[in-house]
């Protein structure tokens, strides 16, 4: 087909269905563009990799394989990380898995999502709505809270956390938002806040995303940056690390056991 012929094509298939247009808008290479107008000097953030994070990455996580779930490496990650702290919050619950392994860890958890009410009302699945903390809701100390974080009075809770996971919209205006009340509401000195969704893959950046965060954390604090490798996380920590520039093809320097087995 000639490209006249495609761009009227592709014109008349916007006209009839005009959401087709976020396809155009949410490419990745149309965002990667769109970031590095911005923050050319930080294509990618140094890397931190999983052994010299922990000193021996070693965790059994619960998982369940099933959609918007993350990596064992990320469940794993978020456990390490728990490790010698004493609160956890958690913007997106979706069925609780994130928050249900670091309860392993951490006895203060708490997780925000939307309501059931607002999920229904945005025109989404009922059954979606309802399968929201089948998980995490048979821990029962762990606290759910419902609100949009959007306009959650994060405030309101009086309360800072040791460590802090965002993953609840990962639009760039939603990561920008979450990542702006957390670092004006939820942070001490000591914190560490995770971001899921930095990658769509441990090798490709979600280009949004990461735009999202920077743009919602002070300045000052990019610096404290890092992806964590074979994971899709970036983290805010403090502290000396050793870190790797990060490239999208790796020879991989070890391999993870994984022993699959299934309980009850
Ligand atoms: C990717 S899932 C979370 C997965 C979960 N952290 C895990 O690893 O098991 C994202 C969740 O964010 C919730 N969410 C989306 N937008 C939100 C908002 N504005 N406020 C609160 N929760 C939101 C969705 O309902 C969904 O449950």
């Amino acid at each position: 087909m000639s490209k006249i012929k495609k761009t009227f094509q592709a014109l008349q298939n916007i006209v009839q269905e005009p959401s087709l247009l976020n396809l155009v808008l949410n490419d990745k290479d149309v965002r990667k563009k769109d970031f590095l107008k911005k923050y050319s000097h930080l294509e990618t953030l140094p890397q931190i990799n999983l052994l010299d994070l922990s000193g021996g990455f070693d965790e059994t996580v619960d998982i369940c394989f099933l959609d918007g779930a993350s990596l064992p490496t990320d469940l794993g990650l978020l456990k390490t990380l728990a490790k010698g702290k004493k609160s956890y919050f958690e913007i997106g619950t979706w069925r609780g898995e994130s928050v249900w392994n670091v309860a392993k860890v951490i006895d203060d958890c708490t997780t925000l999502n939307l309501s059931k009410e607002e999920i229904i009302a945005l025109g989404i699945d009922k059954k979606y709505a309802e399968l929201h903390g089948i998980i995490s809701k048979k821990n029962p100390s762990i606290l759910h809270l419902e609100g949009n974080s959007k306009t959650f009075d994060f405030g309101g809770l009086k309360k800072k956390y040791d460590l802090i996971f965002i993953d609840g919209d990962h639009s760039y205006e939603m990561v920008r938002n979450d990542t702006q009340k957390v670092f004006q509401n939820l942070v001490h000195e000591n914190s560490v806040v995770v971001w899921h969704d930095y990658a769509y893959n441990p090798e490709k950046v979600r280009y949004e995303v990461f735009k999202g965060i920077l743009d919602g954390m002070p300045e000052d604090f990019h610096k404290n940056l890092y992806h964590i490798q074979n994971s899709l996380c970036a983290v805010f920590m403090k502290g000396d690390f050793k870190t790797e520039k990060f490239q999208n093809l790796n020879e991989p320097e070890f391999l993870f056991e994984v022993n699959l087995k299934i309980k009850k």
